[in-house]
């Protein structure tokens, strides 16, 4: 992975079609893996369904599915940055596309602080049990959390310190564009792939029955909690868990033969998660009682709670510090590509496209990026997030879907690399899916998503529909 050159978007009309299939599964894994099944998993399990949070994969993971192949045919017919908001702005209209940059503020920026609070959780692990220097405890989380479902209650903490250092670190490298070597972003992500095969290979015969019974414990009396709400609410959480494979669609333009491999990265990458996250929630749900697995550091302290696993849980950390923080890393890279090209569109002000004399990067853009990521991994805590990012990515992937059909009414002629299959059954599939996890989320998140949308609209009308120029791509009618 490379600093963002001049101009991202002039870059990506030559990008060499160098990428095969294997390599699109393994980019698609390599953004996919992280604080969603190194955290998330134990806060649904918890929290709304217990063992039946495999199941709740499983649902996720074949939604992600119709979405992405959707997903897919967009990014491969605008071969430009700036996913699915480009996409947008060329054949939707400035309206929609705003609502989606909008969404994916949440999805790329958002997301990163929920991965930095998750890392953090590891780092603080590591720090007390290997390293024997705790982080204070008024520096390692949040001020606040949530207590059932509306309670915010203080905990104590002034502010997550690491997951702010992490954020810190990592928008000092994409600011001075260090060259990460591809070698270098494989190494990372091998490390975490190989950390999840250990933890489901070892825990697999140690399971204890007895923690998987009820599978899915009787709901409490509270929509959500438990039962098959439960189930179902914990789809849309553990949703998060998946974000990150629209990477393979963006690099839809570099595939060698993008019409046979995106869809076998995009399928693929989506597979292999798919069995290693039910996997993995059935191995800790299975040797560590679900009530227990809320914390901050849910893997390491499942592998705890039996000694013939407990020797796991330092290479756990190690695994988790090091997979989360690429995550963070691809991240924040995506955010600062999004901004670069709205602001190009003048949508958002002219700094975010600012290019550094020196270090050829948008770093004005990536400052202020990090200050709101480092700002929202400091004082929120992994739930709401986690929650607030799902919820915006699923809306964003809802227009998408409606968009591709829609291209294919107005727009039959225009080429398309990439043609999702049975598009009239893949196309409803993806939207009735997105909104099935969407509704099954908290009400509070609901709100969250509708103060984000107000603030986004208002925005909207103060400055980007003022200043937006036309959109700079236009679809092209194939001979
Ligand atoms: N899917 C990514 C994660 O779980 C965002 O961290």
């Amino acid at each position: 992975m490379a600093g963002i050159p001049e101009d991202p978007v002039a870059e990506q009309h030559d990008l060499k079609r160098a990428l095969g299939p294997i390599h699109l599964i393994a980019l698609g894994i390599g953004a996919i893996i992280g604080a969603g099944i190194f955290v998330l998993t134990g806060h649904a399990a918890a929290s709304y369904a217990a063992s039946g949070v495999v199941i709740s994969f499983a649902i996720a993971g074949t939604g992600c599915l119709f979405a992405g192949l959707c997903y897919a045919e967009y990014a491969a017919m605008i071969p430009v940055a700036g996913s699915a908001y480009t996409y947008t702005y060329a054949t939707m209209g400035r309206f929609l596309a705003w609502i989606i940059g909008w969404n994916l503020v949440l999805e790329y920026l958002a997301a990163g602080s929920t991965v930095a609070v998750g890392w953090s959780g590891y780092f603080s692990d590591f720090m007390a049990k290997q390293m024997h220097m705790p982080i204070p405890a008024a520096f390692d989380a949040a001020p606040f959390k949530m207590e059932g479902f509306h309670n915010l209650v203080a905990t104590g903490a002034y502010f997550n310190l690491p997951a702010v250092a992490l954020v810190a670190l990592v928008t000092f490298v994409l600011i001075v564009g260090v060259n990460l070597s591809a070698n270098f972003n494989n190494l990372m992500v091998a490390i975490k792939l190989t950390i999840v095969l250990v933890v489901i290979f070892v825990c697999f015969s140690q399971v204890v029955p007895a923690n998987h019974v009820p599978f899915i414990p009787e709901n409490s009396g509270t929509f959500g909690n438990f039962g098959w709400s439960g189930v179902f609410r914990a789809t849309g959480v553990i949703f998060f868990a998946y974000i990150g494979f629209d990477a393979v669609s963006v690099a839809a333009q570099e595939a060698r033969n993008p019409q046979r491999d995106v869809p076998i990265g995009i399928l693929g990458s989506l597979l292999i998660c798919t069995v290693l996250y039910m996997l993995m929630s059935w191995v800790l749900t299975g040797i560590a009682p679900y009530q227990t697995l809320n914390v901050a550091h849910p893997v390491s302290q499942a592998v705890e709670a039996l000694p013939a696993t407990a020797w796991l849980a330092p290479y756990v950390n190690i695994g988790a510090i090091v997979g989360l923080a690429s995550v963070v890393l691809v991240l924040l890279l995506g955010q600062s590509r999004i901004f670069y090209a709205m602001s190009k569109d003048g949508m958002i002000p002219q700094l975010f496209s600012e290019i550094h004399p020196r270090f050829r990067t948008p770093w004005r853009g990536s400052l202020i990026t990090g200050a709101f990521c480092a700002l929202g991994a400091g004082v929120l805590p992994l739930d709401i997030l986690g929650e607030l990012v799902s919820i915006g990515t699923l809306l964003a992937f809802v227009i998408v879907c409606i968009g591709v059909m829609m291209l294919r009414v107005q727009r039959p002629k225009v080429k398309r690399p990439f043609r999702a299959p049975l598009i009239w059954l893949v196309g409803p599939l993806g939207i009735f899916m997105c909104l099935f996890m969407m509704v099954f989320l908290p009400l509070d998140t609901w709100l969250r998503l509708a103060g984000w949308t107000v603030l986004g609209l208002v925005i909207y009308g103060a400055y980007s529909a003022r200043h937006a120029k036309p959109p700079r791509f236009k679809l092209e009618d194939a001979p």
